[in-house]
């Protein structure tokens, strides 16, 4: 596993399940030096037809867990965890510092031409009140389409990347928001830019898809750069990843999304805790 410093300055990253790998994907990209554990809390997913409430206590727990497994900086890799708790994890956590997701309404905004935006989340991330803070933050000039995709991140979750039923979904979110005027789509979810190749497709080259992951990268380093936390350029730290879902499920997707092997943990849910068994 390299040498004697390959865990230090840990990021810990976590998702209901496979979607927060988009971010990791980049986190990588820009910090290969860096170590990085991370969790999919796929004995739950999807989070988005949660109460935020429970969301939040799951959220607690795996914040608990990467931090006693020795990460120093927590990476919400979930639009729907952050709008459910990323506020009450800084109240509950004040040294750790977090980097969440947020929809790129505010970019997303700036950049469309016709002044029609879609947004694609989860129902969980639109009831939270991150992303209505956003809407009249951003976007009052703005008109926002929005869209939850239902069954999308349970087909991404089972690598159903270019299915019957996966286009279909798509189809029938994009297409009524583009005859609308949207010319900008927000991916809100961390599940979604595993479909980018077929919302292109759907969508065709004159529409503008946001993917905030390669910002959330930037945000990561810049907060490990403040703290004197980033690891100096050398061979590339370890990867470990756990899941509280299946290991060979999760073990193949990521072989499918990513070209890594994985070999992840199990981790199981006992009452509000996470164990390794
Ligand atoms: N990947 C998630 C997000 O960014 C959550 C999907 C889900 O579990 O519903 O919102």
């Amino acid at each position: 596993m390299g040498d004697s410093n390959s865990s230090k300055n840990l990021v810990g990253i976590f998702d209901s399940g496979v979607g927060g790998l988009s971010v990791l994907r980049e986190i990588r990209a820009l910090l290969p030096s860096q170590p990085l554990l991370y969790f999919g809390d796929q004995a739950h997913v999807p989070y988005g037809k949660r109460q935020l409430s429970e969301i939040q206590d799951f959220s607690f727990s795996i914040t608990r867990y990467l931090l006693e497994a020795g990460a120093r900086l927590i990476v919400v890799a979930c639009n729907t965890a952050s709008a459910a708790a990323l506020k009450a994890l800084r109240l509950k956590f004040p040294d750790v510092p977090f980097v969440g997701m947020e929809p790129a309404v505010k970019p997303a905004s700036r950049q469309t031409h016709n002044g029609v935006v879609g947004v694609l989340a989860t129902p969980a991330t639109f009831q939270g009140e991150l992303y209505n803070t956003l809407v009249e933050k951003f976007a009052r000039d703005v008109k926002i389409l929005t869209s939850t995709l239902p069954g999308l991140v349970e087909e991404i979750e089972n690598g159903r990347l270019d299915s019957p039923k996966t286009r279909s979904i798509l189809e029938e979110a994009i297409l009524p928001m583009m005859a609308q005027g949207a010319d900008t789509f927000v991916l809100g979810c961390t599940h979604f830019p595993f479909v980018l190749p077929l919302i292109r497709e759907i969508a065709g080259p004159q529409v503008n898809v946001i993917d905030p992951a390669p910002a959330i990268a930037r945000r990561t380093q810049a907060l490990l750069q403040e703290r004197g936390w980033e690891n100096p350029r050398a061979e590339s730290a370890p990867l470990a990843f756990a899941t509280s879902g299946d290991r060979e499920k999760f073990a193949q997707i990521t072989r499918n999304l990513l070209g890594i092997r994985s070999d992840p943990l199990k981790l199981s849910w006992d009452g509000m805790f996470l164990n390794a068994n």
